[in-house]
């Protein structure tokens, strides 16, 4: 009988990741796939089935406007519950560090489901850094049985945590496999316009950012985008309308400053590959640059993914207006600052993550 493995995603980073496993598992005999997704996005994440071609054979759709922690949590575990116990897959996969990844697992633990942490071991140690995420994955990793660690670092956290050598496996990091999916030197845009290299990128969405942390960064923006008209900045804002709201008001009047909708993944990394550089402060887009040597300054004071920092193509400037405005000058002045950041060196695979996850399954469960 196939091994039944349950997915279990609802933000958009986590289906971008998954999404190359999933793939896999449908294509493997050995298993009995399936897709459960929470909806923690709504938008966002249907722009990543729709790119992949997944369809949930679950979707309990909990998004709502402004949603609370605490609501997340308690509908996903509410709505897991009778399809858990109904289907009792042999192992449900979660992935990274969302409120989706921690509530799935505990309503997996609940009854008494393995759980298989996708990207497991990455690690700040400051619970408030970034918030939830820090808490979310180390409690994912208290209930997990067995760990996927995109790294050897990531391994090592989870060794000095004491979980069981034998239940870790290195496997690379899926953001590598997905972005063989996506990018492609033919690729023509419809979503936004080249500006011969001359595209600065911005994404900014954490919750620890939102309100002033945010509002100086943007400040630092605005002397940059009037100070050099010939860039042109993009940003493809988040769907939080805290969000929104911060950039609009900022930002309006600015010729040089592009709002525009989140752009699907094709889009987004093609974007990011064409780009002179980033500021963000996703976890994500610190995967996928070090592979494109496009440098980014990370909106962050801190980073549980060392290896991009490491590898030359991250620098964590934090969210002070002075600091992200002299770092960003100095890439837009000094080449030989741009060129020190601006090589690829990727530590995250090559692109075979899926692929030895399924072998670290079928090895693990003797399949
Ligand atoms: C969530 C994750 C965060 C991850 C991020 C990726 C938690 C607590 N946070 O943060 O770890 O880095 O996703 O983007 O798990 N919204 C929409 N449509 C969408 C998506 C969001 O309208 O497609 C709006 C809704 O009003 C929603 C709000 O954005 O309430 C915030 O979404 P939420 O998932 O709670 O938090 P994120 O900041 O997106
Ligand atoms: N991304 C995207 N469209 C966008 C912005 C980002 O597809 O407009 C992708 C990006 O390439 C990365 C993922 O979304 O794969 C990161 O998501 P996000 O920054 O929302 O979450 P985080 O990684 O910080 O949890």
């Amino acid at each position: 009988m196939a091994f039944k493995v349950f997915s279990v995603f609802g933000t958009r980073p986590e289906a971008i990741k998954m999404a190359p496993l999933v793939k896999a598992l449908e294509a493997d005999p050995r298993f009995e796939s399936k897709v459960i997704v929470t909806g923690q996005h709504r938008e966002m994440l249907d722009q990543v089935l729709r790119i992949f071609d997944i369809h949930p054979d679950y979707d309990i759709n909990i998004m709502s406007t402004n949603q609370s922690l605490t609501e997340i949590t308690t509908k996903i575990l509410q709505a897991l519950q009778p399809i858990l116990s109904q289907e009792k897959p042999d192992l449900l996969l979660v992935h990274g560090d969302t409120t989706t990844t921690f509530a799935a697992s505990l309503a997996a633990f609940y009854q008494q489901v393995k759980i298989g942490h996708v990207e497991a071991g990455l690690r700040t140690w400051n619970k408030y850094s970034p918030f939830p995420e820090e808490a979310n994955r180390q409690m994912t990793d208290v209930l997990a049985d067995i760990y996927f660690a995109p790294t050897a670092i990531s391994r090592q956290n989870l060794i000095d945590e004491n979980h069981p050598a034998e239940k870790i496996y290195v496997t690379g990091n899926t953001a590598v496999d997905a972005m063989k999916y996506t990018i492609s030197n033919t690729y023509v845009s419809n979503a936004f316009e080249i500006t011969n290299d001359k595209n600065i990128v911005l994404t900014m969405h954490r919750r620890e950012n939102i309100g002033d942390p945010m509002i100086r960064v943007f400040s630092a923006i605005k002397r940059i985008a009037k100070e050099h008209p010939d860039y042109t900045i993009v940003f493809p804002m988040h769907k939080n309308p805290q969000v929104r709201e911060l950039a609009q008001a900022e930002f309006a009047n600015f010729a040089n400053i592009q709002l525009i909708e989140p752009l699907d993944v094709v889009d987004f990394h093609n974007l990011m590959a064409r780009s002179y550089f980033i500021l963000s402060d996703s976890g994500g887009v610190q995967e996928e640059a070090p592979s494109l040597g496009v440098p980014v300054l990370v909106l962050r004071d801190t980073t549980e993914r060392p290896e991009g920092v490491t590898a030359g193509t991250l620098k964590l400037i934090g969210t002070t207006e002075e600091v992200v405005y002299r770092e960003m000058k100095q890439l837009l002045t000094d080449s030989d600052c741009y060129q020190k950041m601006a090589h690829a060196k990727n530590p995250y695979g090559d692109g075979q993550a899926s692929a030895n996850i399924i072998t670290a399954i079928t090895d693990y469960f003797s399949l």
